[in-house]
């Protein structure tokens, strides 16, 4: 049986995407999965230019999604509890303001944070949610998770990159975005306009954008959040360099990579680095060309802005959004703001 949201969906759709139909739930996959740059190409490409880098986005394989869970249940780890404590106490208050919308959200991974604003909504009347995830795996396992604790809430999921999914919810209106966990933290200048320029299209006027910001504050603060004395951000961070040896026949001996990571005051961002303390070979497939590391020299892995309210405020409405509500903590480390897709 179809609903009026899958309808919306595949009047979007260009091409054939497959249909996944779960208990309770039904997925779209993106049939263009796997055509983007490949891990593979993305590395040999990244890891030749000058500074060395390697896309974060790589960081999130099985293992990694695993130790990011885990990074998020440390005491020094403040964004994940701090956020969903902000979402718990202005969920109702957010149905409120927001009214009945669907609910779509960005980078959706095990959606429990979402669960609170699911629940208000449940709570107000009919819900239907639209996660977009590029882990099919993920989604899988999360919309099974929900319709279960859920049997009201419609789950219609799409498996595609951010800007592919938001290609195929321009018909769904009056609609609420999520993009939480200040995610959009770990762009640079450039990736920030081109997202917020995606989303813009995607949404029409009326429609609205909650977004997850960690904040500027105290630099110790920040080193603890990631430096977290377990180890897991460490581990998390090595993973990359274990997924390649495991998928990309590298041979980085592991004992030579340290993991550094700390607040740069200047640049209002943690920079996250993997140092490499002998010369290693991690050429790229066994015919590639050979790409040696020298002792000393390190790989930047990851960054993830702070950002200060007003700033960010003013960069959204370059793009058409004008700010309905801030919702913080009491010491302002995280803030979520609910903007308004202009007309
Ligand atoms: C998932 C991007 C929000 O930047 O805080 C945590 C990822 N990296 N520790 C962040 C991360 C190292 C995290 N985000």
């Amino acid at each position: 049986m179809k609903n009026a949201i899958e309808e919306k969906i595949l009047a979007c759709r260009e091409e054939e995407w497959a249909i996944v139909t779960g208990d309770g739930f039904r997925l779209h996959v993106d049939p263009n999965e796997g055509n983007g740059i490949s891990f593979a190409e993305s590395v040999a490409v990244t890891l030749g230019e000058k500074p060395r880098w390697l896309h974060c986005r790589w960081l999130y394989d099985e293992i990694g999604s695993d130790f990011y869970q885990r990074i998020t249940e440390q005491p020094e780890y403040y964004l994940t509890r701090v956020e969903d404590r902000i979402l718990a106490d202005n969920a109702a208050e957010l149905r409120r303001v927001v009214g009945d919308a669907t609910i779509v959200e960005l980078g959706s991974g095990s959606s429990t944070k979402t669960r609170r604003i699911l629940e208000a909504w449940l709570d107000a009347g009919d819900a239907c949610y639209v996660p977009i995830d590029i882990s099919l795996s993920a989604l899988e396992q999360a919309c099974g998770d929900l319709a279960a604790a859920y049997p009201d809430l419609v789950v219609e999921g799409l498996a595609a990159e951010y800007d592919r999914g938001l290609r195929l919810i321009g018909g769904i209106s009056p609609l609420l975005l999520l993009f939480l966990g200040s995610t959009i933290g770990n762009f640079n200048d450039d990736e920030m306009d081109e997202f917020l320029r995606a989303v813009q299209d995607a949404l029409n006027p009326g429609d609205r954008f909650l977004l997850g910001l960690d904040l500027i504050k105290e630099a110790e603060v920040l080193n603890a959040a990631y430096n977290d004395a377990a180890g897991w951000t460490e581990r998390f961070m090595i993973n990359l360099l274990a997924r390649m040896n495991r998928e990309l026949g590298t041979c980085i001996p592991l004992d030579s990579v340290t993991y550094d990571g700390y607040y740069n005051e200047e640049r209002e961002r943690v920079e996250m680095y993997l140092r490499f303390a002998a010369d290693v070979d991690v050429r790229v497939a066994k015919d590639g060309p050979p790409l040696v590391i020298r002792a000393g020299e390190s790989v930047m892995v990851e960054i993830s802005r702070k950002f200060r309210v007003d700033a960010m405020v003013a960069k959204l409405a370059d793009f058409g959004f004008a700010l309905e509500r801030v919702f913080t903590d009491p010491d302002e480390f995280f803030a979520v703001l609910l903007l308004t897709r202009e007309r």
